[in-house]
């Protein structure tokens, strides 16, 4: 497979280094606006080839793989040239910035049987892994909430806000471990004076059998953390990223609520059990992410984060930014 990768800023190297240490991987075509930003990639892995030129990438016909790794705004115009030239598009989180401009990509990615596929990274960690596996058991019983933290001092972003910047993770992550969609949204947040943005961000999602998830993203903590609960009858997860092994947790700990005949008051009884931490598998996400996109390019089915995983997530960002401007509103979803 030949891949062109678009955008060599903070985040597009790891996608260089990933597909550039790949077997499957022949040949590599970096294109970035900035010739000092291709150079540098250019020192560090010689084989690959450079560009400014970015439309002679995207109609490049040696290529089978456009990897769109740019800032948020021009995701859209990229991958639909890309999609339009018969490329297989990884697109990066959040997919693009309207629901409408997700579902055109969406629908001629699959005019064109070609793999459109977002790059919810974290997906494809042995931490959310484990955590679905033991999910999806049902050894947590039925999910009562969702809870995630998600703040550190953050470069500040021009063109989106701190939720549109670091909740994609975090709703990714619950689409992927929750069978049940989100109904609707309410969001609020807080500009500095000088900004357009909001810097910090608390978003409250709303389910139709009564689960609650909650996210709070903020550039402007002085600490860094990535922490999530996940409440359920029968048992409930604590997931911190920033950990470096024992990243889950997993608490036998509960409350039994039981009401007798003629007594007019709940009993509540708690129950406090055994923790333990399952050991997770450590291959970098982004590696297996790549191979997993491989495979499915290969066998022509959609990949675990494809273009609808990356429309779920653009839906929930759209309507946080709509009740943001209705003061915390409840807006649906979709
Ligand atoms: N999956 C993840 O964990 C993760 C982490 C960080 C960033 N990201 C995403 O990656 C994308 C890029 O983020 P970043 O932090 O690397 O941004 P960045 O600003 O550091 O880099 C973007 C690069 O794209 C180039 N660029 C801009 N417009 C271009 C165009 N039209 N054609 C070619 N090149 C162009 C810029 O010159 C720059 O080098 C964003 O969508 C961001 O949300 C994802």
């Amino acid at each position: 497979m030949n891949i062109g990768i678009i955008g060599i800023g903070y985040w597009g190297p790891n996608i260089v280094r990933n597909f550039a240490t790949n077997p499957r991987v022949d040949n590599i075509v970096c294109a970035d606006l900035r010739e000092e930003a291709l150079q540098k990639i250019k020192g560090v892995f010689p084989a690959v080839e450079i560009t400014t030129d970015v439309d002679a990438v995207l109609t490049n016909p040696e290529l089978d793989i456009i990897a769109v790794v740019t800032p948020v705004d021009t995701h859209y115009d990229l991958a639909l040239k890309a999609l339009q030239n018969g490329k297989h598009v990884l697109i990066e989180k959040p997919m693009t910035t309207t629901s409408e401009q997700a579902e055109k990509l969406i629908a001629l990615a699959d005019a064109n049987k070609l793999s459109l596929h977002v790059d919810h990274t974290f997906i494809y960690t042995g931490a959310v892994r484990k955590m679905r596996d033991i999910i999806q058991s049902g050894e947590l019983g039925a999910i009562r909430y969702y809870d995630s933290v998600r703040v550190n001092l953050g470069l500040f972003q021009h063109d989106i806000n701190v939720i549109w910047d670091l909740a994609p993770h975090d709703i990714s992550i619950m689409s992927y471990l929750l069978e049940e969609k989100p109904i609707s949204v309410q969001a609020t947040g807080a500009r500095t004076p000088e900004s357009d943005v909001e810097y910090v961000g608390y978003l409250t999602l709303n389910f139709a059998s009564g689960v609650i998830a909650h996210f709070h993203a903020n550039w402007l903590s002085p600490v860094k953390l990535r922490q999530t609960l996940i409440g359920g009858t029968s048992k409930m997860i604590v997931y911190d990223d920033n950990e470096p092994s024992e990243k889950i947790k997993v608490y036998d700990k509960g409350i039994e609520v039981t009401s007798r005949e003629g007594a007019y008051k709940q009993m509540i009884q708690y129950r406090t059990g055994d923790m333990w931490a399952p050991k997770l598998d450590n291959l970098e996400a982004l590696s297996f992410e790549i191979n997993h996109f491989l495979d499915c390019i290969e066998k022509g089915i959609p990949s675990d984060t494809d273009g609808r995983a990356g429309l779920d997530v653009v839906r929930v960002l759209e309507a946080s930014s709509r009740s943001i401007q209705e003061n915390g509103k409840p807006i649906p979803i979709g």
